[in-house]
């Protein structure tokens, strides 16, 4: 059941996430063969599965880094200073937002909310939460993932 025109059942778009999420898990990132395969497992056109798998902030189609830096961009962070968090990040680690540094170490994104507005400006390491931070609690925080 492929090609265009087919409707799929919703049932197979939630599954598709469910899907993507378990092949995040297992390689890090969702390379490209997962994508097609997944496309003509639950009959979605490649480009929706390509859609769906650069939408959500938790998948990546590119491979990551050991750690995932996770800076919150969303209002109540940028009003405490995120974005003085996120230079301190840039400046330490010398990559950008959507980069991973060149041994691997870290990657850097940019997030909405994290849920830790209370504690602004907040980022995520892999799982870790990190919050009320300043420039100068950056290099520490990150000398502590190898
Ligand atoms: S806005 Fe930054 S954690 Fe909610």
């Amino acid at each position: 059941m492929t090609g265009k025109g087919v409707i799929t059942p919703p049932k197979d778009r939630a599954d598709l996430v469910e899907r993507l999420k378990e092949v995040q898990r297992r390689y890090g990132h969702v390379p490209e063969e997962a994508i097609a395969e997944l496309a003509e497992s639950l009959a979605i056109p490649i480009h929706e599965v390509y859609g769906v798998a650069s939408f959500y902030s938790f998948l990546s189609t590119k491979p990551l880094g050991r750690n995932v830096i996770r800076v919150c961009r969303s209002l109540p962070c940028y009003l405490k200073s995120a974005e003085m968090i996120m230079e301190a990040v840039e400046k330490e680690l010398d990559i950008g937002p959507g980069e991973t540094t060149p041994d691997g170490r870290f990657t850097f994104e940019l997030a909405n909310c994290i849920g830790l507005c209370d504690h602004a400006p907040a980022m995520l390491i892999n799982r870790d939460p990190h919050v009320d931070l300043t420039p100068e609690k950056i290099k520490q925080i990150l000398g502590a993932y190898k």
